[in-house]
């Protein structure tokens, strides 16, 4: 058998939805766990398939690790000592794994990550996670299919200038820092909320980490650091499908836990759009009642445009009026999703960083397959807009980062179910 999603378009999108806190903060912060002694809990947690694997994850390297998905909280309790070899089967499953590879190596002396799968987005390397940890005095080799890292003492801190604001390669040098020797300087580091998130967590801990939403971060090493209760920053590209989501159907959708100061750009080329964004206490009001114009976006490192909603604005350009350039600046390979888009009659022609999407009044409801979460997401939007019934396959890429998504469209107003299919027999 086989899950998907059928969607049938046509209805506007109305109501009121939550937004969970952030899985991109979420999954490092779990690692971060690793870094204290004790029981750590976090609080906003996403039901999502990624915390799932995490903790999976977590518990090999000899935690205990309990999900309360009604009150949305993770309690992690950290052992004296360690595993720290993180197995490809988990690995591979989600490239956020390698979040583990600095605090193991904080922690043990020691990491062995099996090299990352998950998304299916062109190239990933961690060359600058690697490089700055050799700065820290650790050694790394890649040996059967792992990145093996170590140290025989303790790091040492040093100054690490990054090639490019990475967020991986931030977080696993800041969290392979705080207990370093000496002051660690990170220069052109990745300035997510998420990153934020993390120096916040990480600093109630006991680190010394100054510059928070800056491009550089200053770690004074600690020597130990203590368990916390952190709550986790709302997840600011559900918010921003979400939006999205509203304009596209010429709906209006409230949208609280959510903060629009992460969503600057995203929101006001919604605007442009013509949409109307209201700001609330806890979140934000898009409302439409217009076909919408097409919007041009360039994807780059935070404060820029999120990548992370370039597949969304490309569904929504589908159906704009006039045409648009998107420009894809982070992942090569999220362009792959445009060939799934097509089937459902979009206009998109590519050419290496750019799509040029000239919108069409209409499309129609096809077969299409995620190929990655925000792939599977716009899907869905572009899917709600078509005449007829969408068919998306691919769901658990869409499980990876959504949580509760069918059931929140669904209260919103719009014809979606989950399915089970069986994968030989013909479909009509
Ligand atoms: C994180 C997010 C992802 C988001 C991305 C960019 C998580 C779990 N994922 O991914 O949703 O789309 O940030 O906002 O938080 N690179 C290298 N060498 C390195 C590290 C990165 O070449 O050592 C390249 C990557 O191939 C990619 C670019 O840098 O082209 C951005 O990667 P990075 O910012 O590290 O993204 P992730 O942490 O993988």
């Amino acid at each position: 058998m086989v899950e998907l999603l059928k969607v049938v378009g046509g209805g506007r999108l109305v109501g009121e939805v939550h937004v969970t806190g952030a899985k991109n903060s979420v999954l490092k912060l779990m690692a971060a766990a690793l870094l204290a002694e004790g029981t750590t809990t976090l609080l906003d947690v996403p039901d999502i398939l990624d915390v799932e694997i995490m903790a999976e994850l977590l518990r090999r390297l000899g935690c205990e690790v309990s999900h309360n998905r009604i009150q949305s909280t993770v309690e992690i309790c950290v052992p004296a000592v360690l595993d720290h070899r993180a197995d490809y089967d988990l690995v591979r499953r989600m490239r956020a794994s390698i979040c583990v590879l600095g605090p193991l190596l904080a922690r043990c002396g020691a990491a062995e990550v099996a090299l990352p799968g998950g998304d299916n987005i062109g190239s990933r390397g961690l060359d600058m996670h690697v490089e700055g940890l050799i700065k820290l005095g650790a050694q790394a080799v890649n040996e059967h299919g792992y990145l093996i890292a170590s140290s025989k003492q303790r790091l040492r801190g040093d100054l690490v200038y990054l090639d490019f604001p990475s967020v991986g390669a931030t977080e696993t040098i800041l969290m392979a820092a705080v207990t370093a020797l000496g002051t660690t300087v990170i220069d052109n580091v990745a300035r997510e909320p998420e990153i934020i998130d993390i120096c916040i967590m990480l600093n109630a801990m006991g680190a010394q980490i100054s510059g928070l939403g800056t491009s550089t971060l200053t770690i004074d090493g600690v020597d130990a650091l203590q368990p916390v209760t952190h709550r986790t920053v709302p997840d600011r590209i559900v918010a921003g499908t979400w939006a999205v989501a509203a304009v596209i159907t010429q709906g209006d959708i409230t949208i609280r836990n959510a903060r629009a100061e992460h969503l600057q750009i995203a929101l006001d080329k919604l605007v442009t759009a013509g949409a109307v964004v209201s700001i609330l206490d806890d979140g934000f009001r898009v409302s439409m009642n217009q076909r919408p114009l097409a919007v041009d976006i360039v994807t780059l490192p935070y404060p820029g445009f999120p990548t992370d909603l370039q597949p969304q604005f490309i569904a929504l350009n589908a159906i704009a009026d006039g045409a648009a350039l998107v420009t894809e600046n982070l992942f090569e390979a999220r362009f792959r999703f445009v060939q799934e888009l097509a089937r459902l009659g979009a206009d998109v022609r590519t050419d290496g960083h750019h799509a040029l999407v000239r919108g069409h009044q209409k499309l129609s409801g096809a077969p299409v397959e995620a190929t990655d979460i925000r792939a599977g997401a716009g899907l869905v939007l572009a899917g709600l807009v078509a005449e007829g019934v969408t068919s998306v396959y691919g769901v658990s890429h869409i499980d990876r980062g959504y949580a509760g998504f069918v059931q929140d469209l669904q209260r919103l107003g719009a014809d979606i179910s989950r399915i089970e299919e069986d994968a030989l027999k013909p479909q009509g």
